[in-house]
């Protein structure tokens, strides 16, 4: 069984003062039912991560180069994630494909980079506005997926996120129609590629304007494991409520 997973992306938000939400969100959450991720800007990732030690919270970071180590200025390594303590990395997130140019094959590139580290890899894929409307989400979501996942995912070192661009911070979300349909093609993609088992193990996320209202909805979804959470999870009390449905 996929054991669910609440990630909260605090994107560039956060200074040291909003480790506050954290730790209500530590103290009110000692045992969750699901997973739990925060991933804080990476000025704040060990400072984050020394406060969830012993917790059930993990924390990630939010992009990864793909060396290691090296001339690579204001860049960092998986390497370096997992030394200020991170268990996960989130890659190809929409904003760094659009703000960085990010492409399919950097993101693949970054996810055995994050693998080399040990890190746990949540890829993201999903279509804009346009696409949708063109009729083109499956056909741009399953080359994101076939271009952005090298061979050897599995269940422990993958997690797959569907985000529709146009429902990013925008309080628009998908149908639960809309969002099956991706996240079953999903599963049925991953299933092509790495067979039953495999695919079965791999968690999927939906992102993209998830709050306390919606959760419960959105995770009664087959094939929605969990969810990647931007502005909602800055806050412990609506982060908090997001785990709870999600633990339901
Ligand atoms: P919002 O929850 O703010 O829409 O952001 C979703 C997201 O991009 C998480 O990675």
């Amino acid at each position: 069984m996929r054991r669910r997973l609440a990630a909260g992306n605090w994107k560039m938000n956060g200074t040291r003062a909003n480790l506050d939400e954290l730790r209500a969100l530590v103290q009110a959450h000692p045992s969750p039912g699901c997973d739990v991720l925060i991933c804080p800007p990476a000025t704040l990732l060990e400072r984050a991560a020394r406060l969830c030690e012993g917790t059930a919270i993990s924390c990630g970071g939010q992009d990864c180069h793909t060396e290691p180590k090296g001339a690579h200025t204001g860049d960092i390594s998986a390497e370096m994630l997992v030394d200020a303590g991170a268990e996960y990395v989130i890659l190809g997130h929409s904003e760094r494909r659009a703000d960085h140019g990010e492409t399919d094959d950097m993101v693949d590139a970054k996810v055995q980079a994050a693998w080399r580290a040990g890190l746990v890899a949540i890829v993201c894929v999903g279509e804009s506005e346009a696409q949708r409307d063109a009729g083109d989400t499956l056909k741009v979501v399953g080359a994101q997926l076939a271009g952005s996942l090298p061979e050897g995912a599995d269940g422990d070192n993958v997690v797959v996120a569907y985000e529709p661009i146009w429902a990013i911070g925008t309080g628009r979300v998908p149908t639960l129609g809309e969002i099956s349909e991706v996240h079953d093609f999903i599963r049925a993609e991953l299933t092509d590629r790495f067979g039953p088992e495999t695919a079965d193990s791999i968690r999927l996320l939906y992102g993209g304007s998830m709050n306390p209202g919606n959760a419960a909805e959105i995770i009664s979804v087959a094939n929605v494991d969990g969810g990647l959470v931007g502005g909602a999870s800055l806050k412990a009390a609506d982060f908090g409520a997001i785990i709870d449905a999600l633990s339901a």
